[in-house]
């Protein structure tokens, strides 16, 4: 009698412990449609993160998430694009600062427009900035480095780090006031910043946006 109580406690302990870690899990998953595989499932699970926890993220992943990175697309293989990895918190900070000055006589949008509170942070406390920036002389390379882009996010989704892009930022960099931080990017003539990409360990685990299935179009 004795061992059969024994055992079903531990059987209530193993369903309890295992209830647990399933309320646990982030709430990532998307509604919509099922995933047939991993890429799609982290393609439809990718959320823009915008709390992130303060360890730095690992150089192996980071050398991967780059790897698939260079792997993107580009018109005529041109590589039009300039990856500047910032893991300098001096850096970071200092463009933050920047940013905040810049953004306080002007009416911001969506994040940027909490640029006065305090603690605010344009790249949401992430310990990893990616700076992605555009050859102003090649026609594709906008789109070059958008793809490049989404291969960073896609990689970070399935290594569970979080990513967001910061475009907003970009304005401030392309004032005079930023030219000593932009020139610590080193990049070649005709360069320039055109998104930026945070990445960490995730701190939220925001629903899906609404997507509008109207913009697609099938012609038969
Ligand atoms: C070009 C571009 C610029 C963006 N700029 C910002 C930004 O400055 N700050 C921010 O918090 N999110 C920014 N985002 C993230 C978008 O707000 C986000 O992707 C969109 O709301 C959809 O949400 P999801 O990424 O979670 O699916 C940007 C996204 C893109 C593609």
């Amino acid at each position: 009698m004795e061992a059969k109580i024994q055992l079903m406690k531990k059987v209530y302990a193993i369903a309890l412990i295992a209830t647990l870690m399933a309320s646990c899990q982030p709430q990532t998953k998307h509604e919509t449609m099922e995933a047939k595989n991993q890429t799609v499932e982290d393609i439809l699970n990718r959320r823009s993160t915008r709390a992130y926890k303060p360890e730095q993220i690992r150089n192996e992943d980071l050398d991967i998430i780059l790897q698939c990175a260079i792997n993107a697309p580009s018109a005529l293989n041109k590589q039009s694009w300039e990856v500047r990895v910032i893991q300098k918190p001096a850096l970071i900070n200092a463009i933050n600062e920047g940013f905040v000055k810049y953004a306080s006589n002007k009416k911001m949008e969506g994040n940027a427009s909490k640029s006065q509170e305090p603690n605010f942070s344009v790249f949401h406390g992430a310990p990893t900035i990616i700076v992605v920036a555009n050859d102003t002389k090649n026609d594709y390379s906008e789109v070059d480095c958008g793809l490049l882009g989404q291969n960073i996010l896609v990689a970070a989704e399935s290594m569970n780090l979080g990513t967001c892009v910061v475009g907003g930022v970009i304005a401030y960099l392309s004032t005079p006031e930023a030219k000593d931080l932009v020139a610590q990017l080193n990049l070649p003539p005709n360069y320039k910043p055109l998104y930026t990409i945070t990445i960490g360990y995730k701190n939220q685990w925001p629903d899906a946006k609404p997507r509008d299935k109207t913009k697609i179009q099938i012609i038969k």
